[in-house]
């Protein structure tokens, strides 16, 4: 009797480290399915992407002290550009049938193309809106043979297990009309590559975090904006998104943490037998509605 009252106390502390063991491992599962059911699995989005849009970026929240802009900037007047009737609809069915002919180039020629106009079409993508003007891309441009060279390594490694792993019967199955498939010779034959890096977060002056608002949308506006700006230069691409090979991509190319490569442009001239798919557009009526 006297050993059991002794040990009494021995017991409790027992059935209280037990009790807590197997609430942690309670709380523990709850958070991961939690997790799961806040980010489910989508073998379509970049693992170093992580979309501010869609993910809380976890890996960027550390001790460093995040600051907002202070800077006070003047208004100063503004009067736009005012076109007749006529001249706007006239413009904007010129540029409609401009932008109709862009399309995705597999198959991209050797012939070199002056880089004054490679300068132009990246100003050009730097006029895109940004949240609060932010302004959070990065346009790296590659024109190094051996630079292209070792991007192609990298790009046909990981899509080689893209296709073959990571994406799936259905999605094989529905770019196989495209005739796509991991091999990339454009990442050697084209005279520019454009890798356009989205920063998550930028740097002020003092060395603080600057938060970059919306950063993915305001990259892809401004990589929409150079498409554009290819098509109107008599350029040729593919928009290409190199799924997984971002963070290997940013170590060749020196770029800093704070940068995710959202997408790599090849740019040049079609090669003589190239060709694409025959693909048609959405009329109007199946993508705008009028209210
Ligand atoms: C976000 C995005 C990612 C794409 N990724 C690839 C890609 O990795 N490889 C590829 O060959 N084409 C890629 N494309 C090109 C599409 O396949 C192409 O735009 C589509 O088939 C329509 O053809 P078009 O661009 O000639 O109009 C991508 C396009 C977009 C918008």
């Amino acid at each position: 009797m006297v050993l059991f009252s002794s040990l009494t106390p021995v017991f409790i502390a027992i059935i209280c480290v037990l009790i807590g063991v197997i609430m942690k491992k309670t709380n523990g599962e709850k958070e991961k399915r939690d997790t799961e059911s806040r980010h489910p699995s989508r073998p379509w989005v970049d693992e170093d992407l992580k979309d501010g849009t869609d993910h809380p970026l976890e890996e960027e929240e550390g001790e460093e002290e995040w600051q907002g802009l202070e800077e006070n900037v003047a208004h100063v007047p503004f009067a736009g550009e005012r076109y007749s009737e006529a001249e706007m609809i006239e413009r904007s069915r010129a540029f409609y049938e401009l932008l109709n002919q862009r399309r995705s180039v597999r198959f991209l020629s050797d012939e070199p193309v002056p880089r004054e106009v490679i300068d132009n079409v990246i100003r050009t993508a730097g006029t895109s809106p940004s949240g609060a003007h932010t302004e959070p891309w990065t346009f790296v441009v590659v024109q190094d043979p051996d630079l292209k060279h070792k991007i192609r390594e990298i790009v046909e490694e990981e899509e080689e297990i893209n296709y073959k792993k990571r994406m799936g019967d259905r999605w094989v199955n529905d770019l196989k009309r495209l005739r796509t498939n991991w091999i990339k010779e454009y990442l050697d034959t084209a005279p520019y590559l454009i890798l356009i890096f989205k920063q998550v977060y930028g740097r002020l002056p003092n060395g603080k975090k600057k938060t970059h608002y919306y950063n993915e949308i305001s990259v892809s506006i401004a990589c929409g904006i150079l498409l554009a700006a290819l098509q109107n230069a008599g350029l040729y691409t593919v928009t290409s998104t190199p799924l997984n090979c971002g963070p290997q991509l940013r170590v060749l190319l020196r770029r800093p943490a704070n940068e995710k490569l959202l997408l790599l442009l090849p740019v040049g001239y079609p090669k003589k037998d190239a060709t694409v798919p025959a693909l048609t557009r959405k009329p109007l009526e199946d993508i705008m509605v009028l209210m």
